[in-house]
């Protein structure tokens, strides 16, 4: 069976290789972003600024054990960049599958979550130069939860492993 959890920053790519993955193989896709938007029937954006990023943590927590016992046969999840650091979820994650954590740096990072950062609210309010920064110190935080995956790619090696991943 292949169960994969996809984990990471965001702008890891989790959302992009999980498409991918289902475009080559069809095995069926969640991305737990949009899981959430889709039940709660509104944006992340407008959960963070009504109710504030708790009660996102807590929803984003409660999807997953929806998840858990809804999904069935084989799939891949991409998570939020957050849902690993939060309510015991590493825990979780590590038991209904194989979790593996896109690393990458926060330079690259910056690179590519500034043009969109309206969407994510974490970092919608910070300028070009001041978001590297920004990301180097969450990482801090979070890349203890992220390097409890099962596997951890570094962004040269995802090409190689989604190769192996259509063959097995
Ligand atoms: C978050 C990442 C976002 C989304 C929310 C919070 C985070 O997901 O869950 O804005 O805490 O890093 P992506 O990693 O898919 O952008």
């Amino acid at each position: 069976m292949k169960k994969v959890i996809l984990l990471g920053f965001m702008g890891s790519g989790k959302s992009t290789l999980g498409r991918r993955i289902h475009a080559a193989t069809g095995i069926q896709f969640v991305d737990l972003d949009t899981w959430i938007e889709e039940w709660q029937g509104r944006s992340i954006r407008e959960i963070f600024a009504k109710e504030g990023e708790m009660a996102f943590r807590e929803m984003e927590h409660q999807a997953l054990h929806q998840l858990q016992s809804q999904l069935s046969g084989d799939w891949l999840l991409a998570c939020g960049g957050g849902t690993p650091c939060f309510g015991g979820n590493m825990d979780l994650l590590n038991s209904i599958g194989t979790t593996i954590y896109l690393k990458v740096s926060p330079k690259e990072l910056a690179r590519r979550i500034f043009p969109g950062k309206e969407h994510r609210p974490l970092i919608a309010n910070y300028e070009q130069d001041e978001l590297e920064e920004f990301i180097r110190d969450l990482l801090g935080k979070r890349e203890a939860y992220y390097e409890r995956a099962h596997l951890i790619l570094n962004e040269n090696e995802v090409g190689s492993w989604f190769k192996e991943f259509l063959e097995k």
